[in-house]
């Protein structure tokens, strides 16, 4: 069993009705809660934390209860030193998701300070990116290339 955490960035928690033509109808709820559901059938713990809040984010981090993480680090993903910084500091390897995909849109959007880091990045898939980042996950424990 893998212990698996989510971790949400900044306005994540507006998912269903933010920019819904670029982010989608689904709420950040239904998307962990079908998460929670896969993650019971694959066999693997997980757990779920969102905030606004750079500091917050960095908190849960220090933790380390948690052995591989999925990171929707929203505007931060593109600004955060720090947040870079406490993802190579608790040494947990991670998938980078976005709903979006930012390479495509504004400049500003092109810089991403956590891409190099990740284990793997998968963007512009909508939801269904963090669908996609646990089967990832389980099939890279099955094959011994992160920790169960
Ligand atoms: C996002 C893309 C980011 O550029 C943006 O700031 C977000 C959401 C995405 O999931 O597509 O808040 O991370």
């Amino acid at each position: 069993m893998t212990r698996v955490l989510v971790l949400q960035g900044p306005n994540l928690n507006l998912l269903g009705t933010r920019q819904p033509e670029i982010y989608g109808r689904m709420t950040l709820d239904e998307i962990h809660a079908g998460l929670a559901r896969q993650a019971r059938e694959l066999g693997h713990a997980i757990d779920f934390f969102q905030s606004n809040h750079e500091g917050a984010l960095i908190d849960r981090l220090h933790q380390r209860d948690f052995d591989v993480a999925i990171v929707n680090a929203a505007g931060l993903t593109h600004t955060s030193v720090s947040l870079r910084d406490a993802l190579l500091a608790v040494a947990r390897p991670f998938i980078e998701v976005h709903l979006s995909d930012p390479s495509t849109r504004e400049p500003f959007r092109q810089v991403n300070l956590l891409h190099d880091i990740a284990v793997e990045s998968i963007v512009g898939q909508g939801p269904g990116g963090y669908t996609r980042a646990l089967e990832s996950i389980d099939r890279r424990v099955a094959a011994g290339e992160l920790p169960r």
